[in-house]
């Protein structure tokens, strides 16, 4: 069920949309069901219904996961109605889930199913005792026997003080659930149609109804506003980060202070700083540091990295032994291979860096291959985009990039070459050779058996302030056209 607002919540967006651990509250709970391996999942929608679908299937395309439309939101007895179609003639169990329950685990619905088929019950009820039972529906039982599920807003005052709550977890048996749908009012606080009468309804029939209760409490929280949400963050990421220090034998300088998904796989003698972000299905390998205020997404860090203090590197692969910043970004599949080093202040961006190459600092290099022990210097741009496309710049192996170079893609540069400071690299460039200026021209072939071309050394002319003038206007008309051809590096 995920067809509510969710009006506690105080939010323009459906609830079971939020996020818990970086996933909307219901794919959690679709994940747990498939976990069972059913014939098919429906997920009830209604309010955003669009947006709830597209989330749904974006994480999980499996053909098992169908939707209903509940098309107004009148209870959840009415939200199972709107599945009649699709299992109103079966003979089969329906588990009936809560979307808005994400810490639910798969063994648990597990042990639900088993205890209601050995039971052999018209419906078995998920139920746990709570120290604090406000908001949920009490199980009101009478000569020790189930008697009927009454909401929080409908109970007397007896039945407030009762501690065993309904979970919001059901197995039904599918022909008599949809024969008692029919039967249910909505004469009630809320004037809704309760899925929860309808145990009730079984009772006064005589069917069986049976109860399961739930090994751990924490796994039925609700999410019913923000307060709740945030609670369940915490629960969930003190789990995680209990697991990580326990089991697989990683550092936390302080566990209270890293948030860390539950998805994310970390080797032993990592050590995770303060404030450390890692997200998604993140690995980071052994012999790690991640440094303050690090946040790392959907990323593969090899072993023995260092991660330096604030940098954000996300969909990207670090190779083992690199370093990385302070303040170094690293994102849309940028990939840094074996002992390559990225200083402060560089991007990389669908770029690879070679084994043991370096871009140490204010360097941004985007749709880029760089091979092996080459230097990029302080200030480099590959100037990527021409206003409407992204190119391409290939360096070679060996290559030494001299401070703020632009490379104006698409252009190679060959292994061993080199470019003076402040040159605008304009045309591929050869192995072994020396390019500079604005544009770049070749200086010198390095290569002892192949003498460069003759380049006479800078002179210093006295100008009279015409000819300066001139000089600068000359110079202007150059940049202006340098400025036209130049791709900028946006993106
Ligand atoms: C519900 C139960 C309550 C139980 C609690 C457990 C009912 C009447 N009450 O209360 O006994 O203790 O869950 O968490 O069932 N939904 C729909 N369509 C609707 C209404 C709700 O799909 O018309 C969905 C919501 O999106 C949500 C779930 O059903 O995912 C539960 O709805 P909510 O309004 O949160 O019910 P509770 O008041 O928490
Ligand atoms: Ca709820």
């Amino acid at each position: 069920m995920a067809a509510g607002l969710g009006t506690r919540m105080r939010s323009g967006k459906a609830k079971v949309l939020h996020q818990l651990d970086g996933r909307p509250l219901v794919n959690h709970v679709v994940q747990a069901a498939l976990a069972l391996d059913p014939k098919s999942v429906c997920v009830i929608v209604g309010h955003q219904a669009d947006e709830v679908k597209k989330a749904v299937k974006a994480e999980f395309p499996d053909e098992r996961v169908c939707f209903a439309v509940q098309e107004k939101q009148l209870g959840t007895g009415d939200a199972i109605n709107a599945t009649r179609e699709m299992y109103g003639n079966g003979d089969s169990t329906i588990v009936v889930l809560t979307g808005d329950v994400p810490l639910i685990t798969s063994e648990t619905i597990r042990s639900l199913i088993d205890h209601h088929k050995g039971e052999e019950a018209a419906a078995t009820l998920l139920a746990v005792e709570l120290d604090d039972p406000t908001g949920y529906g009490r199980v009101v039982r009478t000569g020790g026997e189930f008697a009927r599920i009454v909401e929080q807003k409908d109970a007397t005052e007896d039945e407030l003080l009762i501690r065993d709550i309904n979970a919001g977890f059901y197995c039904f048996d599918a022909r008599k659930l949809f024969a008692a749908l029919g039967k249910l009012g909505n004469n009630n606080a809320q004037g809704e149609y309760y899925l929860t009468d309808i145990p009730g309804i079984f009772r006064s029939e005589g069917e069986k109804v049976s109860i399961y209760v739930a090994p751990d409490h924490q796994e039925v929280e609700g999410v019913n506003d923000r307060r709740q949400l945030a609670m369940l963050e915490t629960a969930l990421r003190d789990r995680t980060i209990k697991s990580l220090m326990l089991e697989s034998g990683v550092t936390f300088t302080d566990p209270s202070a890293a948030y860390i998904s539950s998805r994310a796989v970390i080797g032993r003698d990592t050590v995770i700083y303060q404030n450390v972000a890692v997200e998604g299905s993140t690995i980071i390998g052994q012999d790690c540091v991640i440094r303050p205020g690090t946040r790392i997404v959907n990323s593969i860090i090899g072993n023995g990295v260092e991660i330096k203090d604030n940098s954000f590197i996300t969909d990207s692969t670090v190779g083992d032994g690199c370093t990385v910043g302070p303040m170094a970004h690293l994102r849309g599949h940028a990939e840094m291979v074996e002992g390559a080093k990225v200083g402060n202040f560089v991007e990389l961006k669908k770029t690879k860096l070679g084994r043991k190459s370096k871009a140490s600092h204010l360097t941004y290099l985007g749709d880029a291959t760089i091979g092996e022990n080459t230097n990029i210097g302080a200030g480099t741009i590959t100037c990527n985009y021409d206003g409407k496309n992204k190119h391409q710049t290939h360096i070679g192996d060996g290559v030494k990039i001299g401070s703020d170079t632009m490379l104006v893609a698409p252009i190679t540069v060959g292994n061993g070459a080199v470019t003076a400071a402040g040159s605008v690299v304009t045309q591929d460039i050869e192995p072994e050779t020396l390019v500079a200026g604005v544009p770049a021209k070749v200086k010198k072939v390095l290569n002892a058996t192949a003498p460069g071309p003759e380049t006479d050394p800078p002179q210093r002319v006295k100008l009279t302030p015409e000819e300066s003038l001139s000089r600068i206007e000359s110079f202007a008309d150059r940049k202006e056209q340098f400025i036209a051809s130049i791709k900028t590096s946006k993106d």
